[in-house]
């Protein structure tokens, strides 16, 4: 298979919505960065796009859809959007108005898919709620969750309406979260993983690096090979249009099952350092705020 046949694969999702099954991803990307990335990805042939409200970055995806559709002649439909309401905005009447001020940033009629960026105890029930009559409504195609462990999974599946159709995890070789996994797997929720290069420490990892060797690959491609074979979709972010295509390039090889079996021993469960349990949101450690990355000189806000 090519890079551009790869990047059309869907997986079903719960609901029987199609989802691409390797995207890009635009977290720490402002809005200029957004934009480029957005729209040379697009033109590469990505058909998913991860953004979310908090990367303060909604406004320069939306752009480099638009610029990235003018370019190749794609439709809306032909592509994938996924963001995520944030924590200042969860509750059932603020998750409703996130999702307006969501669009009119993105200058879009309608999300993919929708995701509550994390669980903020107390609200998760009521922001699913409104998660749900979106879906209803037809703003949103599909609804999911991300960063939510199995106790709190659990807890929504005991109260929802419809079953997430993904959880967006950190998942990587450092950190592979078995448990959350089988749980997801159990329950038909797609497994999406953030962060699936992990940072330095699984890009400079000596054994990935002699699997990467023996295929000719990068080990970055090694990784997303890795989470392909898995069947867990992977949004690598890069603002750099040669990796953008390098990260696509994982279609013309296969991991054998002891190469598979290397990378899963290399799990040593360690989350990044900022979020050592799932509680951290409840602790203030990080502000609900559009402007962290913002550059732009417009005004974008809600
Ligand atoms: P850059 O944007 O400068 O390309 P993750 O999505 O796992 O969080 O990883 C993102 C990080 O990995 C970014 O810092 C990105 O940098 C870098 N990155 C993305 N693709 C590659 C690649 N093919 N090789 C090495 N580093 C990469």
């Amino acid at each position: 298979m090519n890079r551009l046949e790869g990047l059309v694969q869907t997986t079903t999702l719960n609901n029987g919505v199609e989802m691409p099954r390797l995207g890009l991803g635009v977290w720490k990307t402002n809005n200029t960065s957004a934009k480029e990335s957005v729209k040379e990805s697009i033109i590469k042939g990505y058909h998913l796009i991860d953004t979310a409200k908090q990367y303060g970055n909604e406004a320069g995806v939306g752009e480099g859809i638009k610029e990235g559709l003018a370019a190749t002649g794609k439709n809306r439909k032909d592509l994938f959007i996924t963001t995520k309401v944030f924590n200042g905005d969860q509750g059932y009447q603020s998750t409703l108005d996130a999702l307006n001020g969501t669009l009119k940033r993105l200058d879009l009629t309608y999300i993919d898919l929708y995701l509550m960026h994390w669980p903020v105890d107390g609200k998760y029930l009521d922001t699913w709620k409104a998660m749900e009559k979106l879906y209803h409504q037809g703003k949103v195609r599909a609804i999911g969750v991300s960063n939510f462990d199995n106790d709190r999974l659990q807890d929504l599946l005991n109260h929802c309406e419809i079953v997430p159709a993904v959880n967006q995890m950190e998942f990587n070789p450092i950190n592979q979260e078995k448990d959350i996994m089988a749980f997801n797997s159990h329950a038909g929720i797609q497994l999406e993983a953030w962060s699936p290069l992990g940072g330095g420490e699984a890009l400079n990892n000596p054994t990935i690096k002699q699997i990467a060797d023996k295929y000719n690959k990068s080990v970055a491609q090694v990784i997303l090979r890795w989470d392909w074979q898995k069947g867990v979709v992977t949004i690598p972010k890069s603002s750099h249009e040669e990796r953008i295509i390098q990260n696509s390039d994982i279609f013309d090889f296969e991991l054998s099952d002891q190469d598979i079996q290397a990378i899963d021993a290399l799990d040593q469960a360690k989350r990044s350092l900022w979020y050592p349990d799932f509680e951290w949101h409840t602790t203030g450690q990080m502000t609900d705020t559009v402007d962290q990355w913002d550059d732009s000189p417009k005004n974008y806000k809600d």
